[in-house]
């Protein structure tokens, strides 16, 4: 069945971005975020998409907007001005779905995730956009995988991956 998954990391207090950015650089999770988004049907939010900037390879972005004029400059990203536009789209798409933020789009995209895969970094941000607590009785922790800081610019973090309970 095709999966609906968001991916995301935040920080000890829910925090997952800074002034529309990424608040860390940590490679190994960019590898895991490129993992589990290529291949598939990538949707972000417009601010998420301004941070990005541009189409990744090997999978298709659609961008979430409310604005009717929005463009993109890119031909190949597809544009939805609401959620039910998202779905209907959804439904006639094969390919697995990544959800990759930002905060907005995850919190109107909960209802309709199958999967989760969060990475807990072990830091504080000062961030300014935030991400709600799972709701543990609609899905189930079943892999915790944690990662010991290697260098003095890497973090710890734990990458634990939700599935939804029947
Ligand atoms: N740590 C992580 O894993 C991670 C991942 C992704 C992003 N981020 C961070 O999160 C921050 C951005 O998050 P954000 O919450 O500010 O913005 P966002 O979710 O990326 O985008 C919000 C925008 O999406 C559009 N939108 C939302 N709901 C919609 C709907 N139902 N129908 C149509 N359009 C809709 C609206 O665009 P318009 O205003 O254009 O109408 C809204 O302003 C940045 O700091 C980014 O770096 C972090």
């Amino acid at each position: 069945m095709k999966k609906i998954k968001m991916v995301w990391a935040e920080d000890t207090q829910h925090a997952i971005g800074k002034n529309g950015q990424l608040a860390w650089y940590i490679p190994d999770d960019l590898k895991l975020f490129r993992q589990e988004t290529t291949g598939t049907l990538m949707i972000v939010g417009s601010n998420t998409w301004r941070s990005i900037g541009k189409p990744l390879p090997n999978r298709t972005t659609m961008v979430l907007t409310r604005q009717r004029n929005f463009q993109t400059g890119f031909s190949d990203v597809l544009v939805k001005h609401s959620i039910n536009d998202a779905l209907a789209y959804i439904d006639s798409e094969e390919r697995d779905i990544s959800i990759a933020g930002g905060a907005k789009i995850y919190k109107e995209f909960m209802a309709y995730a199958t999967d989760l895969i969060v990475t807990r970094v072990d830091t504080v941000i000062d961030g300014d956009t935030f991400v709600e607590d799972i709701d543990l009785t609609k899905f189930k922790l079943v892999e915790s995988v944690k990662h010991v800081k290697k260098e003095i610019t890497d973090y710890n973090y734990i990458v634990e991956r939700y599935e939804r309970r029947n």
